[in-house]
């Protein structure tokens, strides 16, 4: 298995070109079950999940063409003439939770789905009873058998007033795609307003879906018979762009994320700011300077959009390991979001837990070693710590990465990071 080395202890400059966001492209690339019309996806990112969702979505008939590739973003064209198959096997689904995403459009589509039920995963349990049973509300009977949940409805799904009792950002995917495509109007309340649910209701208008409400916690959604075929270009990743601020400020280096979006990133730049990062917003991206600054410690919570989000917690905490101080950082999403935690602790950080709430004292210096994690952020989290301790780090596990941040690697080695990839 591949792993990256990383000698630390080099300010980052330069400029990291920011990809199309993964969790803005994967139910995008699900959009496309709702329609038999073509589906074309600009800036689409190069990662193992998009491949993942590519072959799921093949599975059940839908023809896609790349054009197009490397640096500039690549250009998907998906189209479902027809959906040929309705069951979402365990061995697609299992290497990546996001497949729950076809269930709602099929169902809507076809009147019925088979999806694998998607396990536990290293962050937490992440159960999806509340997408269940907003599509029970809709008229589904939902049973589960042999791992697989199954779908049914006579006719289409009916449009209903939904309440997530607890905001999910797949859960508002699912229900605002099936919701397209029912008779009638459904509302969903205490939708999630992550900017990539909004991406996603963008493109959903664009073919021809009635939406109101793109960006607030309520969603007003009026069915269509049928959906058409558009053109969308996926947003920049905010988590990819965030983690390459802190890169900057771990690092106290300076670098410019091209093609961030600084709007989406507020809760971020803000504990940065605070932190003692200069962050400037400009027409091209969002620069992060750090030279010759001392970064200190900042209390975090995690929340729903707009608040801090979780997929930046473990890599704020590689920050704070390094800053003037203390710092509390506090996970509200997930149980068990705090695996890079022991990892961190062996390369000398001083971080202690406290149910949900770690406490994080800056170290002068984190000091290289092996070390491996559990998930794609905790992961991430690592190399930022291995880029600013003292020696020699070799992150293991690269898969998760892999399935996440585009050319990692080729990115900051071009800002000066002493970072290369070793093959088994
Ligand atoms: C999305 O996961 C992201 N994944 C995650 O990104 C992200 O961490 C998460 O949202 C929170 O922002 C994609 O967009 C593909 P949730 P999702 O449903 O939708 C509980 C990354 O690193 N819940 O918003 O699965 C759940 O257990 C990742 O890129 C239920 O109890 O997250 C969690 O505690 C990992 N029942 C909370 O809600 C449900 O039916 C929020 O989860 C659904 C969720």
């Amino acid at each position: 298995m591949d792993s990256i080395r990383i000698r630390g202890g080099r300010p980052l400059k330069g400029t990291i070109p920011i990809s199309g966001a993964k969790n803005a492209a994967l139910p995008l690339m699900t959009a496309s079950l709702l329609t038999d019309g073509t589906l074309t996806l600009a800036n689409l990112p190069h990662l193992v999940d998009i491949t993942t969702m590519a072959n799921l979505l093949m599975s059940h008939g839908v023809a896609l063409h790349m054009n197009g590739g490397g640096k500039g973003g690549r250009v998907l064209e998906l189209r479902a003439r027809e959906i040929t198959n309705t069951t979402a096997h365990y061995d697609l689904v299992r290497k990546m939770r996001a497949s729950i995403l076809v269930l709602g459009p099929i169902l809507a589509r076809e009147g019925q789905a088979r999806v694998s039920l998607p396990g536990g995963c290293a962050i937490g349990a992440r159960p999806v009873d509340l997408h269940l049973k907003a599509l029970e509300q809709m008229g589904a009977t939902i049973a589960i058998d042999g791992g697989y949940v199954e779908a049914r409805v006579d006719g289409r799904l009916k449009g209903a007033h939904l309440v997530f009792p607890q905001v999910t950002v797949t859960g508002t995917e699912n229900i605002l795609m099936a919701a397209t495509l029912a008779d009638g109007e459904t509302i969903i309340d205490n939708a999630a307003r992550e900017p990539e649910v909004t991406d996603l209701a963008n493109c959903l208008l664009a073919m021809g879906a009635e939406i109101e409400g793109v960006g607030t916690p309520r969603l007003v959604v009026r069915g269509k018979e049928s959906l058409h075929g558009a053109s969308h270009s996926v947003l920049p990743d905010r988590i990819e762009a965030g983690s390459y601020a802190v890169a900057a400020a771990i690092t106290r280096g300076r670098l410019l994320l091209q093609h961030a979006d600084a709007s989406q990133m507020s809760a971020l730049t803000k504990v940065l700011a605070a932190a003692g990062a200069e962050i400037t917003v400009r027409d091209d991206g969002l620069l992060v300077d750090a030279e010759n600054r001392e970064i200190r410690g900042v209390d975090v919570m995690t929340e729903p959009h707009p608040g801090f989000p979780t997929d930046m917690q473990a890599q704020v905490m590689a920050l704070f390991a390094t800053a003037r101080g203390a710092a509390m950082v506090t996970e509200t999403i997930f149980e068990n979001r705090f695996m890079h935690v022991p990892e961190l602790k062996r390369m000398g950080a001083d971080i202690n837990i406290h149910n949900g709430s770690a406490i994080v004292r800056g170290v002068a210096r984190l000091s290289g070693a092996p070390v491996m994690a559990t998930d794609l952020r905790a992961s991430m989290s690592l190399v930022l710590a291995g880029l600013a301790a003292e020696g020699e780090t070799v992150v293991n596990r690269v898969y998760h990465l892999d399935r996440g941040y585009e050319r990692l690697e080729q990115k900051l080695a071009a800002c000066g990071a002493a970072i290369e990839r070793l093959r088994d």
